[in-house]
């Protein structure tokens, strides 16, 4: 079968749709109200808190394509399916039907939309432990549709359970469903999930649980279905493509490093599809309506890394400096009808880019210059060869080449010991980030989440409407809130705001919520961060009466119910984040 990465998208939504699933836009990258992970990794995760039993703007029926991102794959880009950026093709069921309709869904999509003959799939369901019993009601189901039992594997937790995504939180048993990607002629009987040929593409969880922090599992009082289809991959099976960089989704983006290196794919692929998929997360990371910036921490340091790597493999293409953009105009082109946003903030991901490829060719500079030093001084070793890279930014690679061309003597292995041990360092830190976030302190969150509408609509008031929230990040101690606007904020302004602010918590504002249309939101004066679809149900906080709010905005919550709940509130800091970005950081005392 031939089709396009959009028609997927629409065949998807479509058929779901018609059977009475609401449609919902993806939600950002950055999640809203998990601080444990830094990004969004899979479609169920937005939907945490409706899966845990809160209601859904939109029904118990969902569909979507979700944007998601997975930083444990960075290292294995350059093979022909491991990408950090991907988008997830997902149905859910909270609290709604069973899982023997949600198989019966994935077998009609399957085999009548995409017309795939049941003769090249096959499945695998959970085998049970010693908590949750063997899955007979999904191994019986797919009996009943034909499938054979040589093709039902059983599986154990490792393969056939899901979650849950960050610490704690909804997961369950699953049923994968694999495609034959071999010889079409060849197709053996049996399921062996351990050859290669049999790729997964498709996973429908069933969330019965709920892991606890302290590590149960709890039944959950909803049962719910999570199911998840990697466009990537599925694109490239339906295509009969074994590499993913070959579609749609890609292609033109190889072409036009093709056209930069003056090179063939086939010459170098993998240093093709580092650029190519790095390139294109990096314009997520940027162009989400949360959009990012390098920096030296949390979000901000993974796409830095994804910059500065695909720079780096560049350069082993010998690609003239300045090609981030021109790729990342490709990008932007092929997605810009799914994904609006990366249009709207077009001139952000220009203009950081630009910033971040002249700063790393610099760091480039300086780090070559330190490296002639300690070669002059007869000092390289693999400790200060190390240090390079940590005090430098030096990439690792670069060290290791420039060594061996002056024939030293330190090996990898040396090297790579002193490397594990700053790993280790920067994990510890990276963990401890994280203490004390929403999972343990949702009473400061909420807090804070209220305190953040407050301090946007405060922002509008005292500074103009061109204000708008870029990204926020909360945890049990402070709020740090991005928004754009061109300068620094007076002494005086800030002041104005936190007045505003504190005015909004003595009246004692009650703080609702109500559903509605997107259409409807922006007719009663609501702010909201995301490009929703035409029609699509949100929810819309409102502080204040509905005649005479202060404000008004679509979010998912959870908020407070009354201003009065905040405590004082105060500015610690007003500074730049980046380029017509400022940043301020705030506590609640
Ligand atoms: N949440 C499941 C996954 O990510 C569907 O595979």
């Amino acid at each position: 079968m031939n089709i396009t990465g959009q028609k997927l998208r629409e065949k998807f939504l479509t058929y779901f749709q018609k059977n009475n699933h609401a449609i919902i836009s993806s939600a950002s990258l950055i999640p809203e109200n998990d601080p444990t992970v830094l990004f969004t990794t899979a479609g169920m995760h937005p939907l945490v808190p409706y899966l845990m039993g809160e209601k859904h703007p939109s029904g118990t029926r969902l569909v979507d394509v979700q944007k998601c991102w997975r930083t444990g794959d960075i290292e294995e880009v350059g093979d022909t399916t491991h990408h950090t950026f991907f988008e997830m093709l997902g149905n859910w069921s909270l609290g709604d039907y069973d899982k023997i309709q949600a198989i019966d869904f994935a077998w009609e999509f399957l085999t009548k939309e995409l017309v795939i003959e049941d003769k090249y799939l096959a499945v695998s369901v959970f085998a049970g432990n010693e908590n949750v019993g063997e899955d007979k009601i999904a191994y019986d189901k797919w009996l009943s549709l034909g499938v054979k039992a040589p093709r039902i594997a059983k599986l154990g937790v490792d393969d056939n359970w899901w979650g849950p995504a960050g610490t704690s939180g909804p997961c369950g048993p699953d049923t994968e469903i694999f495609y034959w990607v071999g010889d079409k002629d060849a197709v053996p009987e049996d399921f062996d999930p351990t050859d290669k040929n049999w790729v997964e593409i498709w996973n429908n969880v069933f969330m019965e649980y709920n892991k606890t922090i302290d590590g149960q599992f709890l039944p959950l009082a909803q049962k719910n279905i999570d199911t998840g289809m990697g466009l990537e991959r599925t694109l490239a099976v339906l295509n009969g493509l074994a590499d993913n960089y070959l579609t749609d989704l890609f292609y033109p983006l190889i072409q036009k490093i093709e056209d930069l290196s003056a090179k063939k794919y086939t010459e170098d692929t993998k240093s093709f599809r580092v650029i190519a998929d790095h390139m294109r997360s990096a314009t997520f990371l940027l162009g989400d309506p949360k959009g990012v910036s390098p920096s030296n921490t949390g979000q901000g340091y993974v796409l830095r890394r994804v910059i500065r790597r695909a720079i780096r493999f560049a350069k082993n293409l010998n690609i003239q400096a300045g090609f981030t953009t021109i790729l990342v105009q490709v990008v932007i082109d092929n997605f810009k009808n799914t994904y609006p946003e990366l249009e709207k903030n077009k001139s952000f991901i220009f203009t950081e880019l630009q910033k971040e490829e002249e700063k790393f060719n610099q760091t480039l500079q300086n780090g070559l210059k330190q490296f002639e030093k300690l070669f002059q001084a007869n000092n390289l070793n693999a400790q200060t060869a190390f240090e390079l890279f940590a005090t430098y930014g030096f990439p690792i690679e670069l060290t290791l080449e420039l060594a061996q061309e002056k024939g030293l003597k330190f090996s990898e292995a040396e090297y790579k010991e002193a490397f594990l041990k700053h790993q280790e360092l920067s994990r510890t830190a990276s963990a401890g980030m994280f203490k004390g976030g929403l999972a343990d302190d949702s009473d400061m969150s909420r807090k804070y989440h209220t305190a953040t509408h407050l301090l946007h609509q405060a922002l509008r008031t005292v500074l103009g409407d061109h204000v708008e929230q870029r990204g926020s990040n909360i945890n049990a101690e402070r709020m740090r809130f991005d928004f754009v606007h061109p300068d620094k904020m007076t002494p005086e302004q800030i002041s104005q705001v936190e007045d505003l602010v504190n005015q909004q918590i003595n009246a004692k504002l009650p703080m609702s919520w109500q559903e509605m249309t997107v259409e409807e939101a922006k007719n009663k004066g609501a702010i909201g961060l995301f490009g929703h679809k035409y029609g699509e149900k949100v929810k819309v906080y409102t502080v204040g009466s509905d005649a005479n709010f202060f404000s008004r905005e679509i979010c998912g919550g959870p908020h407070v119910e009354n201003t009065s709940e905040l405590g004082h509130f105060k500015i610690l800091k007003e500074e730049s984040s980046s380029a017509g970005i400022r940043r301020i950081k705030a506590i609640l005392e």
